[in-house]
């Protein structure tokens, strides 16, 4: 997990795809969380992942749904605090059933309260979170790499296929502005979507389904945005979100009420 793939650019990229799979927030309560990971090992048919990641800071009421939902259409919570679920996650290190242990969708505040936690074992090794041209996550990427925490982007073309995507929204893969900038490389807009995570040293993981679409997606490692595209490509910032997940804002761990 802590190796590194050194890119043709000189570029060190801190490997976080292989073997990676989150904790649901319906296991974070301290009784559940090795038997989630032993299902999914079991699921996998791995003796081992190389990260575990926290979904989400927030625990939700264990159970079936996945999604456990109010009248109003907001998440249940459980008891937990992702303070203890970090613990059970740091456990699951020791037992030799993961290699390393991560976080996904915490915020600034979030990620000190784990760093500052008495009797802290592990740092999370990566945070991962969404990110993309319109989500440019200065601030939280840098604060993570001050402490030494990997970022992976998700989302990072903008995930134009979600159910709930708005007709007339700009989409990243058609913004002219990005296609623009593609055509002065002789690349696609996906390609320097996700070389864009790469000149900041940040991991980033495109989803396709289509094998010629997946090709593609790799071959980013034959060029390097110059400075004045990536900051072209910074100003594109809108704080606009794939996942507002308004489903949990009223969360007592909600991590996008702050800034970052
Ligand atoms: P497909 O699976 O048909 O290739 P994200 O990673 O931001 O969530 O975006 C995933 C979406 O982007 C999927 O709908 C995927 O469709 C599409 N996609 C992935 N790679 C490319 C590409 N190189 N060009 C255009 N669309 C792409």
């Amino acid at each position: 997990m802590e190796s590194a793939l050194t890119l043709n650019t000189g570029a060190r990229m801190p490997v976080v795809g292989l073997g990676t799979w989150k904790l649901w927030c319906t296991y974070h309560e301290r009784s559940l969380v090795r038997g989630a990971c032993e299902k999914t090992l079991s699921d996998l048919k791995l003796d081992h992942l190389d990260l575990y990641l926290m979904h989400f800071p927030m625990g939700l009421k264990p159970g079936e749904e996945l999604f456990p939902f109010d009248a109003e259409g907001q998440v249940i919570p459980d008891n937990s605090s992702f303070l203890e679920t970090w613990e059970e996650m740091e456990k699951l290190v020791d037992a030799g059933l993961v290699k390393a242990i991560g976080i996904s969708n915490f915020n600034r505040e979030q990620i000190e309260a784990v760093l500052n936690k008495p009797g802290l074992k592990y740092k999370p090794v990566n945070n991962q979170i969404e990110c993309h041209p319109y989500l440019t996550q200065e601030k939280l990427i840098n604060f993570c790499h001050s402490k030494g925490i990997t970022v992976t982007a998700y989302s990072p073309l903008g995930s134009p296929e979600r159910p709930w995507a708005n007709a007339d929204e700009l989409s990243h893969l058609k913004d002219p502005q990005i296609r623009a900038i593609a055509d002065k490389y002789k690349k696609t807009t996906a390609q320097v979507l996700i070389r864009f995570h790469i000149e900041r040293n940040v991991a980033v993981i495109p989803k396709s389904t289509n094998p010629g679409r997946i090709k593609e997606n790799f071959q980013v490692f034959d060029f390097k945005l110059r400075k004045e595209d990536m900051n072209t490509i910074l100003s594109f910032n809108r704080n606009w979100r794939v996942f507002p997940m308004d489903w949990a804002s009223k969360h007592k761990d909600f991590p996008l009420n702050a800034e970052y």
